[in-house]
């Protein structure tokens, strides 16, 4: 195939970016989203053009850190897949593929596709773990869990932490991304003792970091390479909600 490409390039966060249109010739469909660049960056080099940043790590769909825009969606057009497992068999030949960086306030731009999620890191750091003491791992695995209660906390452990959620919405919310982590825990037993201070920690931080509220537009559970499901933030709302009033008791009590 051949295919043009439209790629946002810019120097750093203070740099305006622009649009730049590139040949891709000789496509194959076996390749991957990410390896179409890699040989687009190849040919730069071999011109002695600077090569377009992208982030990427496992490329098998854990990570997160592949982060693109492909013609207006998060990771692209196939649902539930992150752009690293993205095939080029997608496309047909003559196409023109736009690829931008996410775009939050929250995600500043490092330099053309790559953006600082470092935010995410903070909220997580604001209540995204366990320090009570719940014995060593063996006495941890011995600790009984119901099956749904396993399989709705796995279902939210999926969350790889990759921002498309915040990308996708309209109001730039990580309500997704912090509904999945509280969520996770929130369904466990080691995450009982900590329940109310880690949603409240988590919910100040985010709102510290300048993402949006939900508005209910669940663009981004539509664009989640994990299908994370929107009632993971109702859940969060409500767990907000009684940390906030028990918080409320207490005080009244003088405790
Ligand atoms: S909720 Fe989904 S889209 Fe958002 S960070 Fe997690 S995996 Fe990515
Ligand atoms: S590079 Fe790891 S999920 Fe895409």
């Amino acid at each position: 195939m051949n295919l043009r490409l439209r790629v946002w390039r810019q120097r750093d966060a203070q740099d305006p970016g622009r649009f730049v249109e590139y040949a891709a010739p000789e496509v194959s469909p076996d390749m991957s989203f990410l390896e179409m660049l890699d040989v687009v960056n190849e040919r730069l080099v071999g011109k002695g053009e600077e090569p377009i940043a992208f982030d990427h790590d496992c490329r098998e769909g854990i990570c997160g850190a592949c982060s693109l825009v492909i013609d207006g969606i998060p990771h692209g057009p196939r649902r539930a897949t992150t752009t690293c497992q993205l095939h080029m068999r997608q496309y047909r030949d003559g196409d023109t593929i736009t690829i931008e960086p996410f775009r939050a306030r929250a995600f500043p731009v490092v330099r053309d596709l790559c953006v600082d999620r470092g935010a995410f890191d903070r909220v997580l750091q604001a209540g995204g773990f366990v320090s009570v003491n719940t014995g060593g791992a063996p006495d941890g695995n011995a600790i009984p869990v119901g099956k749904q209660e396993a399989e709705t906390a796995f279902d939210a452990a999926a969350c790889i932490g990759c921002g498309a959620c915040v990308a996708a919405c309209p109001n730039a919310s990580a309500m997704l991304f912090v509904s999945a982590k509280v969520g996770h825990l929130a369904h466990l037993p080691q995450g009982q003792p900590e329940r109310h201070r880690r949603v409240l920690g988590m919910v100040a931080a985010m709102d510290a970091e300048g993402f949006g509220n939900c508005r209910n537009d669940f663009e981004c559970e539509a664009v989640c390479p994990k299908e994370i499901p929107v009632r993971f933030i109702a859940e969060m709302n409500r767990d907000y909600a009684k940390a906030l009033l028990s918080g409320r008791e207490a005080a009244t009590r003088g405790e």
